[in-house]
Order: C-alpha cells, then structure tokens, then sequence
C-alpha cells in the first residue's frame, strides 16, 4: 500500500462548554488547515429553534427526534440560531437520546470525508468521533465565559445582566455534563486547553500548536505501522 492510500482523514474534535470559545477556535483551525468545519451546536439549536416557532415543547422528545430526523441543511441558516435563547433551547432538546441518535450519522459522514474536518460540540471526542487524529477539549472559568457572553451581548446593545448569565451559564453547564446520554465531558485522550487567561490570538496559537504537536505523532505512528 502507498502512503496515501493508508492516510486517514485529518479529523479534529473540538469540545468544551459554553462560551470557552471553542466555536471560534474550531473556525480558524478549519481556515488554517484547508479543512471544512462543523458546528455541531448549531443542529441541536435548529431543531429547539423549529420546536418553539411551531409551539412545541421542547421537552417532548419524540417530536424532538422527528425534526432532528428531517432536519435540512437549510435550517441551519437562520441566524437567530447563534443567539442565546437558541443555545438554551438547544440544551434542553440535546438531553434526549433519539434527538442524539438521529444526529450521530449526519456528523460522522461530514468528519469521515477526505480530507478530514474540523468539528465543534460537546460528545465529538467522546461518541462523534472517538478516533479523531486530534481532540481538544476548551474550556475557561464559568465567571471568564459569562463576562465575555456579557461583554458580546452588551456590544449588540443588549441590556443585560452579569449574574443572570453567570447563573444561565452555570445552570447549562449542569444540564449538559449531567444528562445521561453523551454527557459534556474531556475524552480521556484529549489536550486541554484553558483559555480563561488567554487572548483570542493566544488561545489560537496553543490550539495550532496542540493540532501540529498531535497530528504529527499520530503521523509517526502510521507510518511505523505502515513500514
Ligand atoms: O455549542 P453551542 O453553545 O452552540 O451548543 C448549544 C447546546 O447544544 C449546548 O448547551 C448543548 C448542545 N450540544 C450538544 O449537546 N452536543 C453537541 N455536540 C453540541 C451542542
């Protein structure tokens, strides 16, 4: 077999909680490697997006899991879907099971074609994509990642209270590390990068560094197996 035939896509499982800034990261890896880039979050925030629009209750999961069955590519395009009551939605329809289930393929046939991907959420590392080349898991202190949803919020003219999304970040936190299926969590086999004293550019830079130092091992090692 040549080297190419035997080389794997390069898939990079990006997760961490709420505002650690883990979507930004995923974004300019993707730029920086050639690489399409997913934002996983964005199909849970679709699918309670259409719940409450059609007056659903999100909590219902069987007609949770049906959405997420029909979900097309284009409701993904509504761009009241990187607002905050999208992301609180999302949270509560990504605790039920057959919600997950019907997510799982979409997500492993967009990681698993050539030349790889890039993609964002909280189970990639973990149920995704647990053979990802590299896994990262981002995070920052609740209070860092409730001063910068704050400062976001406030930049859009947004009257909004510090404690009330300490509280909401804190409340989302729980909710998604405790649910039963997939829960938040770092894949054992993850780098972890804190960004709570970083800068954009900074945290940037570590993640570039994690992506070269990983995938190059992993290269190593293919090609030992491959002599
Ligand atoms: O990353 P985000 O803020 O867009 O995610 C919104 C919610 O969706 C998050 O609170 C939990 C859920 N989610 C998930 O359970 N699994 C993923 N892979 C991505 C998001």
């Amino acid at each position: 077999m040549d080297a190419e035939a035997g080389r794997k896509p390069l898939v990079i499982a990006i997760d961490g909680p709420a505002a650690a800034g883990k979507g930004t990261i995923a974004a300019r890896l993707a730029e920086h490697f050639g690489l399409p880039h997913l934002d996983t979050g964005l199909l849970y925030r679709a699918i309670g997006r259409i719940m409450a629009d059609r007056g659903f209750d999100v909590d219902n999961e069987e007609i949770a899991a049906a959405i997420a069955e029909n979900l097309d590519p284009d409701d993904l395009r509504d761009p009241r879907l990187r607002g905050h009551e999208a992301g609180e939605l999302a949270s509560r329809v990504a605790v039920h099971r057959n919600v997950r289930a019907a997510l799982v393929r979409f997500q492993r046939e967009f990681a698993g074609r050539p030349p790889g991907a890039v993609l964002d959420g909280r189970d990639i590392g973990t149920v995704i994509c647990p053979d990802a080349t590299v896994k990262i898991f981002v995070t920052a202190s609740a209070e860092e990642r409730a001063r910068r949803r704050t400062d976001e919020l406030r930049a859009k003219g947004r009257d909004i209270d510090y404690s009330r999304i300490l509280a909401e970040i804190r409340s989302r936190d729980e909710r998604d590390s405790s649910r039963a299926t997939a829960p938040l969590k770092a894949a054992e086999d993850a780098a972890t990068l804190d960004t709570s004293e970083l800068d954009r550019e900074a945290a940037f830079a570590e993640a570039v560094a994690i992506v070269l130092r990983v995938a190059g091992q992993a290269a190593q090692t293919a090609a030992v197996r491959r002599a």
